[in-house]
């Protein structure tokens, strides 16, 4: 969908860069181009083989499709000087965290179709999951193009903008939530005598074969782990401590404290 199509990335920063190295890494051949805020910034955009301004206004000129990446709090900025200068039609897409879709269909007006979504950090790596939703303007055609593009960077999923708070406290935060659980089982591996290097890469491997059973035989988790565990081996030890540790409870009011924090920033 994306083949041909001429996307401006307003913001060109971790999550900037990573959709247009992700669109690279596919070989689609749309024409990228991206905006900045330091002068320096733009040999970084030259080395990633796209034509980089300074000027957000440029930056959008004759655009089928504009990602804004820029931070929350230089949004109000970038759609003051982008207000009339963006064409009725073009997709608007934003990845800001907590700025609603209607505050950028607002500044920008009713013609520019708007497409909130909502990525996280694994998409530098193409192993995103990014969740999108639909702004009042936009259509079923302009949810599939946003698709598109994050499908570069990893896996999409559709909701309506209501659950973006939630989709923040589960996926967009959940890396950090992993990464503890990674390092808490190298930290176990070193105690029970494997070299630190070593355990790591045992505890990293372990969650990402983990989430590829889950993910690619489609099986319930649960049934997974009876697999695992054989009656009275060790396994069925190892859960009765997390168990005892809360590790269920513990990790569901993880998801619900982090999505009701989203939500007081975001009323
Ligand atoms: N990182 C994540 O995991 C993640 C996940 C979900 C959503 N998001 C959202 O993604 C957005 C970007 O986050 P990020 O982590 O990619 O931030 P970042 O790495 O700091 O990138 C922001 C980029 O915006 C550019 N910029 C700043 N002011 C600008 C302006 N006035 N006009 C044009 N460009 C401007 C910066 O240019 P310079 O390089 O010249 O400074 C920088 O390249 C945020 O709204 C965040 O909420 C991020």
């Amino acid at each position: 969908m994306l083949e041909g199509k001429r996307v401006s990335v307003i913001g060109v920063g971790r999550i900037g860069e990573a959709l247009v190295r992700g669109l690279q890494a596919r070989g689609v051949r749309a024409h990228v181009r991206g905006s900045v805020r330091h002068p320096d910034s733009l040999a970084r955009l030259a080395a990633l083989g796209i034509d980089a301004t300074l000027s957000n206004v440029e930056a959008v000129a004759g655009c089928d499709v504009v990602v804004l990446a820029v931070k929350p709090q230089v949004m109000p900025g970038v759609l003051a000087e982008l207000r009339g200068h963006v064409a009725p039609g073009t997709l608007v897409i934003t990845v800001a965290a907590g700025v609603p879709a209607a505050r950028i269909e607002e500044a920008l007006g009713p013609e520019v179709p708007v497409v909130r979504a909502m990525p996280n950090t694994p998409s530098v790596l193409g192993d995103g999951m990014t969740v999108v939703a639909r702004g009042r303007h936009a259509t079923g055609e302009h949810l599939a193009l946003a698709r598109a593009l994050f499908d570069a960077v990893g896996k999409t999923a559709v909701l309506d903008e209501g659950l973006m708070n939630a989709v923040t406290g589960l996926s967009g935060s959940g890396p950090a939530y992993i990464y503890l659980v990674i390092e808490s089982l190298a930290e176990a591996g070193v105690k029970v005598g494997i070299p630190r290097d070593t355990s790591t890469l045992l505890a990293a491997q372990t969650v990402l074969g983990a989430a590829r059973m889950v993910l690619e035989l489609g099986k319930h988790p649960a049934l997974l782990k009876d697999d695992v565990t054989t009656p009275a081996g060790c396994t069925v030890d190892g859960l009765m401590e997390l168990e005892e540790g809360k590790l269920r409870v513990t990790l569901l009011k993880a998801v619900v404290k982090a999505t009701q924090r989203a939500q007081s920033l975001n009323p």
